[in-house]
This record gives structure tokens, sequence and C-alpha cells, in this order.
């Protein structure tokens, strides 16, 4: 399986402290953000990264990662993405780097602290389709919501005002190769992105959407309040060992 990480967008919401850098290069706690999702495909068995990033400081990204040598990978593929037209969009970029292989996609701003190698297992296993993590969250009006009948999943709704259940569609997807078809038939939501609730309710549709719920903490960091939430999750995990700070 090959792993594609998302790491565009202009990061309007944390203005001013994206002006002169990519959300994604924003210290999270010990390291730049984009090194978590890289660390979360790694220890899931991904060694096969694109990453599709976009705007004035794309080059930073080789800066900083060059061949993937901090993480022990023999190389990184990068894609650019023009313009902000939403995840399903900058998915696209990844068609020829996929082939025929199923993929994962880490939105690159997506943080959690526990590992997600059996959910992906289990996608390895499955022979087709798609596969979403959800997490209960407190506030599921900021992301794509997920409608239940039981323990099925009927619809997903991309921030609702009523949220018809408290569980959040995480930005980790795993997809066939029939994801490239249906972004080419998605057309543009009312925000003029192409949006990737849209392509997972192509995939129920056709009863090919599989879920698991996510353990531990996850978390966004698209506004100020989350990338503190974020922060505070890894210096949890990260420097738990340590009893108090000089
Ligand atoms: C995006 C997706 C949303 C998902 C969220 C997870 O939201 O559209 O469905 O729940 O990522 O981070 P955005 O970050 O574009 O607001």
């Amino acid at each position: 399986m090959k792993g594609v990480i998302l790491a565009g967008g202009m990061g309007k919401r944390l203005e001013p402290l994206t002006r002169i850098t990519n959300k994604h290069l924003l210290p999270v706690y010990n390291r730049p953000m984009i090194y978590y999702p890289i660390q979360t495909l790694i220890e899931a068995g991904v060694r096969n990264i694109l990453i599709v990033t976009g705007g004035n400081n794309a080059g930073d990204f080789l800066k900083l990662l060059g061949n993937g040598e901090d993480f022990g990978i023999k190389g990184i593929q990068y894609a650019y993405q023009q313009g902000e037209n939403g995840i399903a969009d900058a998915l696209r970029l990844a068609e020829h780097f996929a082939g025929h292989d199923k993929i994962i996609v880490i939105l690159g701003d997506n943080v959690l602290d526990s590992p997600i190698k059996s959910f992906v297992d289990e996608f390895r296993r499955q022979k087709n389709g798609a596969r979403i993590l959800i997490k209960k969250v407190p506030d599921p009006e900021r992301f794509g919501v997920v409608k239940f009948k039981g323990e099925k999943i009927v619809s997903i709704i991309e921030k609702p005002k009523v949220p018809p259940s408290e569980y959040a569609v995480t930005g980790i997807y795993m997809y066939d190769k029939t994801v490239f078809e249906f972004i080419k038939k998605l057309k543009p939501s009312r925000r003029g992105e192409l949006e990737i609730t849209d392509v997972n309710n192509m995939y129920l549709r056709k009863k090919q959407l599989s879920y698991n719920v996510l353990e531990g903490n996850w978390t966004d960091c698209g506004t100020f309040h989350s990338l503190y939430r974020a922060n505070r999750v890894m210096a949890m995990k990260y420097a738990k060992n340590r009893t108090h700070d000089k």
C-alpha cells in the first residue's frame, strides 16, 4: 500500500502564523507538523510516500524532508497543487503515483498518539472499496460527521449545523483505485472545493465504505485552539517520562 499526505492550502485560519510559511511546517511540540503524519504512515508499514503541497513555500518541504533520511526511508515523492480547490482536488494529483495500488491518505495536519496499523492491515485484507477512521469528538460540527443507522453508516455530512452524531470523520482515508474515477465526477461544493466527504459518500452508495473507530487522542491543527491541543497531545506523548521542566 502507498501513502499520500495532503499538505497544501493557505492555512488562512492560522494567520499570521502562516503568512510566511506553510501550516504543515509549523512546530507541534518538538518537530514540524508534517513529521507526525509521516511517522503515522511509517508505523503502519507504509514506506512509499507522496507529499502533495502547494503555495509559496512548497520548496521548504524538500529542504526539510529531503529523501526521508530522518525516517529511515529511501525516498519521498512530491507533487504540487496549483490553487486551492480542496482535499479531493489535491488527491487527484496522486493518481499516477498510486497506479493500481491501494492508498492510505492522511491530511498533513492530522495528529494522533496511537497506532493505526491494525486498521491499515484490515484494509490490506479488504478486497476493494474504502475505509475511514472516525472518532468521537466534543465539536463534531467542525468536521465531516457520520450519520448512523444502528452500527451502519448511512451518510456523511460535511460541517453540519446540527450534527447527526458525535463521530467525526478523521483525515485518514484508505481507498482502492476507484477513488480517482469518483474524483473526476465531483462538482465543487458551496465553499467552492472538491470535497473528500462527497467521495466517501460515493463509496457509501456502492456499499463499499468500511470504518474503524480511532482510539487515543486525535486532532487536526486547523485553528489556534486545535493547534494548541495538538501541541499538548504530543507533549504528553513525547515528554511523559519527564517529571518537570527546568
Ligand atoms: C476536512 C474534511 C472533513 C474532516 C476533516 C478532518 O475538513 O473536509 O470532512 O472531518 O478534514 O481533519 P477541513 O480541514 O477542510 O475543514
